[in-house]
């Protein structure tokens, strides 16, 4: 018997190490698939971008096991048929409750200098999502008390094997999954639009004549548009490996005008719910346009419902332009552009609509 066992012995050993050596396998770094005109975003020190940990993140962002009651998965909002928005006017929790918000749609967001509608004090997407997840008034997901429970459903032999490929850990943890999640949002990156081919790669045919029309009137002092939603991401609001410092301006766009003196709705005041600074009243960030024609409705509330009424928003000054307003932005004066100019602005922004990026992301592939 105990010769039996001195035979057994090397192989026992060696393969013993062999799951070792599997198991400590350094996780893959990420690459970035970015055009070479696009710094790369900064990553938090922290939470490496890997390959593994993406997909972790990516089959979390799926499953509704992450949702305090199993009905409501990151998807359920963030849908990437909308480029993870959703045309929901406002987003609705997993207990029923409406939040106060539209969805954002997650593009580029690995390049914003803050996170949110409108908050200056919220600064990485690790902290954000910790929102989504464990938010009680309104309840969003409902992790809150149920996090045992969700730990518990995760612990699966495919959950265990993502997880220790990504973090080396077996057992699911939710630092382990915030970060996956963090990272999974911040590989969403759009560069790839006609635009960017017109733009960027020099293909003078990329673009239609009206889009080009739309263009011009888009980075023009006519429209202001630029003023804004600039730079390579379409918003002021960025942060990336080649600049020293982040930009986070937020503008009154003249949405709302409550009492003739320029206030917004009480439930939902931007920057100045957050601040409680008077000259942050009705101020929000300018997101990407990118893949907008997908995300409608437009604006903090969805109050907007199509790219045509947002540009006729524009043009007429903002809401109530004609009363007095201390807080919109000298940028949003009104302008007059003919039919035909308006319909070319709208073609223009249509044709930011990144196909490859919806290609990639689709829900199904892995
Ligand atoms: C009930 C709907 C809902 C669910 C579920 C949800 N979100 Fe959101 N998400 C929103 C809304 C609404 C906003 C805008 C919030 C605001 O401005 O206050 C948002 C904003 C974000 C942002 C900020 C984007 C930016 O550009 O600043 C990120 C990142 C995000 N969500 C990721 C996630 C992740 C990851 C999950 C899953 C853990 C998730 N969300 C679940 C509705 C949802
Ligand atoms: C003063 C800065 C400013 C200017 C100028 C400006 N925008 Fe905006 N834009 C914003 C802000 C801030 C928001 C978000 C406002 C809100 O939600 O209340 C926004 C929202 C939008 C949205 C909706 C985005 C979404 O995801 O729902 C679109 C589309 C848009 N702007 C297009 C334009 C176009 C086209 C022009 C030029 C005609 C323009 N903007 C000019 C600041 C600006």
């Amino acid at each position: 018997m105990v010769s039996n066992f001195r035979g057994i012995k090397p192989l026992l050993l060696a393969t013993l190490l062999l799951v070792l050596f599997a198991c400590s396998k350094a996780p893959t770094p990420y690459t970035w698939p970015l055009p070479d005109y696009v710094p790369k975003p900064v990553v938090p020190k922290d939470n490496p971008m890997t390959e593994e940990s993406v997909l972790l993140g990516k089959t979390l962002f799926f499953d509704t096991a992450l949702s305090g009651n199993n009905t409501l998965s990151c998807s359920s909002c963030h849908a990437p048929e909308y480029a993870f928005a959703e045309p929901k006017p406002v987003s609705i929790g997993a207990a029923g409750d409406a939040l106060n918000r539209n969805a954002l749609a997650l593009v580029n967001v690995a390049y914003n200098a803050t996170f949110t509608w409108a908050h200056n004090n919220l600064e990485s997407i690790e902290k954000q999502i910790m929102i989504p997840l464990f938010n009680e008034h309104p309840i969003e997901m409902g992790v809150t008390g149920n996090e045992q429970q969700i730990l518990a459903r995760l612990n699966t032999p495919v959950y265990q094997q993502l997880f220790e490929q990504a973090y080396s850990t077996k057992a699911p943890t939710m630092d382990a999954v915030v970060k996956a999640l963090a990272n999974y949002v911040r590989s969403l990156v759009s560069f790839n639009s006609a635009f960017d081919d017109y733009a960027y790669a020099g293909n003078d045919d990329a673009l239609t004549a009206q889009q080009i029309e739309g263009l011009n009137l888009f980075f023009s002092e006519r429209t202001e548009c630029f003023h804004c939603h600039g730079g390579v991401n379409f918003t002021q609001s960025s942060k990336h490996s080649f600049q020293a410092f982040a930009v986070q301006p937020f503008h009154n766009t003249g949405l709302y005008n409550e009492d003739g003196k320029g206030s917004y709705p009480a439930s939902d005041m931007g920057l100045y719910s957050v601040s409680h600074n008077k000259k942050d009243m009705g101020k929000f960030r300018a997101p990407t346009l990118r893949n907008i024609a997908l995300t409608a409705p437009y604006m903090h509330d969805g109050s907007i419902g199509s790219l045509e009424e947002v540009v006729e928003f524009y043009a007429r000054g903002g809401n109530k332009a004609n009363e007095l307003n201390p807080y919109r932005s000298p940028f949003i004066k009104g302008f007059s552009l003919s039919e035909s100019e308006k319909a070319a602005l709208v073609a223009f922004l249509n044709s930011l609509t990144d196909e490859k990026f919806l290609k990639t992301h689709n829900r199904h592939k892995n």
